[in-house]
Formats: C-alpha cells, sequence, structure tokens
C-alpha cells in the first residue's frame, strides 16, 4: 500500500502492527476476521469525530452566524449508529419512516430532525408533525398542501422548510445529479414552482417556513455550484419579499475513492459558501441566517472499510486476473449503479510479490457484480483478507438481499481495540423470507 493510500483513504487511525497487519483503532483486522468471520465492515469513530470537528472549526473560522452541522442518514444508519453520531451534537437529515425512529430512539431531539424525500407518506408527515421536527423539507405543491391539511387538522403549525432546484448542472456521475431542470426533486426556480411554493408558505396561518434548502448533486469537487446555487436561493427569497431564517445546502462534497481522486477539505467549501451568504445578506441588508451544513457523505465515507475473504481465482481470455471475493454486489452496488472507482489492499501487508492488474468481483449471479474494475495487487491466495477503503457510505445503506445474500456485520472501533457489534450479520431464516 502507498503511504499516500493509508493517509487518504483509510481511517485516521489505521497502522500496520509488527505482525504486518493492517490495524483500526488498535483492532488486528485479521484477528476481526477470525472473530467475526468475513464479509465484514468496520467504521472508526476517531475519523467521524476529526471529519466533523474539522466542519466545526472551518464554521467557527469563516461563518460569523448561527450554524449547526447536520449528517444525512442516508449514507449510513443503524440504531446503534445513530446514537454514535448522536453523541456527536449535529443535526440528522431522514429520508424516511424507520429512519426518523431510529434517530427518536437515538436520542435524536426532534429539534435536529429535518425531514426530506420527495414523495413522504401521509404517515411520516403526520408523525413528523406530531414529534414537532425541526423542519419538514416540503418537495412540491402536492406535499406542500398535504403538510398544511395534515397541520391544520391537527390544530399544529408545522415547520418547513422548502427544497428549492437551482436548475444548475454539475460534474457528476448523471444518476447522483439532483438539480438539472428535469430533476424530480424540489420546486425549480426556472419554472415559477419555487417563487409559488414561497408565496403559498408564508401566507398559510398552518406552516412555519423557517428556511430553505438544495441539493445539487454528490462527489463534486468544486463549491461553485453550490455558490450559484445560494445566489439564485437569496434573489428568489427578496423577490418574494421573503427572508429565509435558515439556509441548508445540502450534500454534494466529494471524497477521494482512489488515489487518482482530487483531496477535497471542509475548509474550502465551509468558506465558499459563507462568503457567498455573507455577501448576498449584506447586498440585500438582512440578518445571517442560521446556517445547517450537511456535508453528506464527507462525514462517514472515510471511517469505513469493507473486508472480505478472497475466494476463486482465474484469468481472463484477455489475461486479466479476476478475484473473486465473498461479497460484493449485495453489500456494494455502487460499481454497479455509478462505475464508482474503489482501490484494495491485503490485511497482511507482508505481501510482496510483484502487483498486477486485477478485477475484484463478488459472489453473485449477476455480470454486473464487479467491486473493482482495475487494481493493481500482489498474489493473494484463497483465504487471504482483502479490504476496500472508503467504505462507509452508500454501500451498506444500499445493501440488498441478492441471491438471499446476508447483509454483512458492522463494527465500531474506538482506540485501543475497542470493539462494539453496530449491526449483527443477517440471519435470513430468522425473518420473512423464510416464513
Ligand atoms: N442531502 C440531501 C437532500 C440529499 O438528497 C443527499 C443525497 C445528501 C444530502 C447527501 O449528499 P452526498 O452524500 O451524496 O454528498 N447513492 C449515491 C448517492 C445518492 C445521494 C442522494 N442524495 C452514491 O452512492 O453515490
Amino acid at each position: 500500500m502507498t503511504d499516500s493510500d493509508l493517509k487518504r483513504l483509510y481511517p485516521i487511525s489505521a497502522t500496520i502492527n509488527s505482525k504486518n497487519h493492517f490495524t483500526i483503532a488498535g483492532s488486528d483486522l485479521s484477528d476481526l476476521a477470525e472473530t467475526y468471520r468475513t464479509p465484514f465492515y468496520v467504521y472508526d469513530r476517531d475519523t467521524i469525530h476529526e471529519n466533523i470537528n474539522q466542519i466545526r472549526s472551518a464554521m467557527a473560522d469563516f461563518y460569523s452566524g448561527p450554524g449547526t452541522i447536520a449528517y444525512a442518514s442516508k449514507a449510513y444508519l443503524s440504531r446503534k449508529f445513530a446514537s454514535k453520531i448522536a453523541t456527536e451534537e449535529v443535526d440528522l437529515d431522514v429520508v424516511s419512516l424507520t429512519e426518523l425512529r431510529f434517530a427518536l430512539a437515538a436520542g435524536f431531539s426532534p429539534d435536529r430532525i429535518h425531514f426530506h424525500g420527495n414523495n413522504k407518506s401521509i404517515e411520516e408527515i403526520e408523525i413528523a408533525v406530531d414529534q414537532d421536527i425541526h423542519a419538514i423539507v416540503v418537495d412540491n405543491m402536492d406535499e406542500l398542501l398535504l403538510t398544511e391539511r395534515i397541520a391544520n387538522s391537527k390544530k399544529k403549525v408545522a415547520q418547513i422548510w422548502l427544497r428549492i432546484t437551482p436548475d444548475i448542472r454539475v460534474a457528476t456521475h448523471p444518476h447522483i445529479e439532483t438539480s438539472a431542470a428535469t430533476s424530480k426533486f424540489g420546486f425549480h426556480i426556472i419554472n415559477g414552482d419555487a417563487a409559488n411554493a414561497i408565496e403559498y408558505a408564508v401566507n398559510s396561518s398552518a406552516l412555519c417556513l423557517t428556511g430553505l434548502h438544495c441539493h445539487l448533486g454528490s462527489q463534486l469537487f468544486d463549491p461553485l455550484p453550490y455558490q450559484i446555487a445560494i445566489e439564485k436561493m437569496f434573489d428568489l427569497a427578496i423577490n418574494c419579499h421573503y427572508t429565509p431564517l435558515e439556509l441548508s445546502p445540502g450534500g454534494g462534497w466529494g471524497v477521494p475513492y482512489v488515489e487518482d481522486d482530487p483531496d477535497n477539505n471542509p475548509e474550502k467549501w465551509v468558506k465558499a459558501i459563507s462568503e457567498t451568504i455573507t455577501e448576498k445578506c449584506n447586498r440585500y441588508q438582512i440578518r445571517l441566517p442560521k446556517l445547517i451544513l450537511e456535508s453528506g457523505r464527507f462525514i462517514v465515507a472515510r471511517s469505513g472499510v469493507a473486508i472480505y475473504q478472497i475466494g476463486t481465482q482465474k484469468k481472463s481470455i484477455n489475461g486479466e486476473r479476476i478475484i473473486a471475493v465473498d461479497g460484493g454486489l449485495s453489500d456494494n452496488p455502487r460499481n454497479a449503479l455509478y462505475q464508482a472507482k474503489y482501490t484494495a489492499n491485503p490485511v497482511d501487508q507482508s505481501v510482496n510479490s510483484r502487483k498486477n492488474p486485477c478485477k475484484v468481483v463478488g459472489k453473485y449471479c449477476e455480470s454486473g457484480d464487479v467491486l473493482i474494475d482495475n487494481v493493481m495487487l500482489p498474489d493473494l491466495n484463497y483465504g487471504d483478507l482483502l479490504m476496500i477503503p472508503v467504505a462507509g457510505a452508500y454501500q451498506l445503506s444500499m445493501a440488498s438481499n441478492y441471491n438471499l445474500a446476508p447483509r454483512p456485520i458492522v463494527l465500531w472501533l474506538e482506540p485501543k481495540g475497542k470493539v462494539e457489534v453496530l449491526q449483527e450479520r443477517e440471519n435470513l431464516e430468522q425473518n420473512s423470507w423464510w416464513d
């Protein structure tokens, strides 16, 4: 493994011990494999904590208004993980009833929860209203009317944000672009929907429009589109004679998955976003809104590592080495969905034969079951352990039971070798698949 892979892609507590084994937070991954069996995922507490602290200190340096950080549950959530995140004193974005229930069970104050999504059910809106959550992030006119009706029926006032779509194209995979003029998400500015929604919401006695939100797309390395979006959102609001008390530019922060990916740092994003907001507020002579920075996968991606055992190997007709592991598309569909790039390294770092180009595939019945299209690996044998870094976001949360594969066990690692099971390996013989 190159020093730069170790420093940029693996958790900050990762080291190589005297046995030449890879360790995270003092836990030797080959010992963990013996105890918990593969495939398994680990999350490193220190990396999550450090990432949040970096954002927090950048906000203190660059934003003079009030502000907070939000974690996007969709990147990964289990009930125990929600409890860990709750100790970091961040807000939480949820997009489903189960995410909301986990958040409440983990002790998140409703005042720290924002409910996103483009088609919330009546039950979801009712519970969000009953719980007085911080913001129901309303996506469209149907939802605005529904939320108003539900709040009225309960004689309550629902606190809402509007999801604004500023119709900006961004440089990313089309499946993770969310703000183009044809996007299914949000109130588009271009056709007047956003202005109509603001006017409707401010005049409704059952709704309290506290802020505006936007999400432009994932895996961006330049904050400029967010700066343009923020400018458009302020222009829109002021044209509607509305002053947002809160602003939530959501997600987008790209993370490096492989050596060639650029670095990203919170300072750059927080500075760019803060300067744009400040400049707009000065120009319009309005108070700085509360900034709710929802930094997407940045908080968790690098804290996660997936560990597999190598099974069969073969050479394809074009000489390519194909290595099959005991997981694949069912625990990580990102290559199949977005041609996402990854790298891998053996847990036993004493293997130092010459490296050859390899393709790492899974064990499932699908040609698209590829974890890595191309990675340089030394000779490895049946039973050796292979780890894939930057596995903390959108792998487990998008995992499936394809071929009735159980979802892997997930471990939480703290310094000095402390290990806690966040999520047991799924047992499909003890649930509805079997009954
Ligand atoms: N906030 C909202 C309202 C969102 O829709 C999203 C992502 C985020 C925050 C988090 O942003 P991100 O972590 O992507 O920067 N499954 C895809 C990602 C889809 C994200 C959709 N919404 C992937 O694996 O890359």
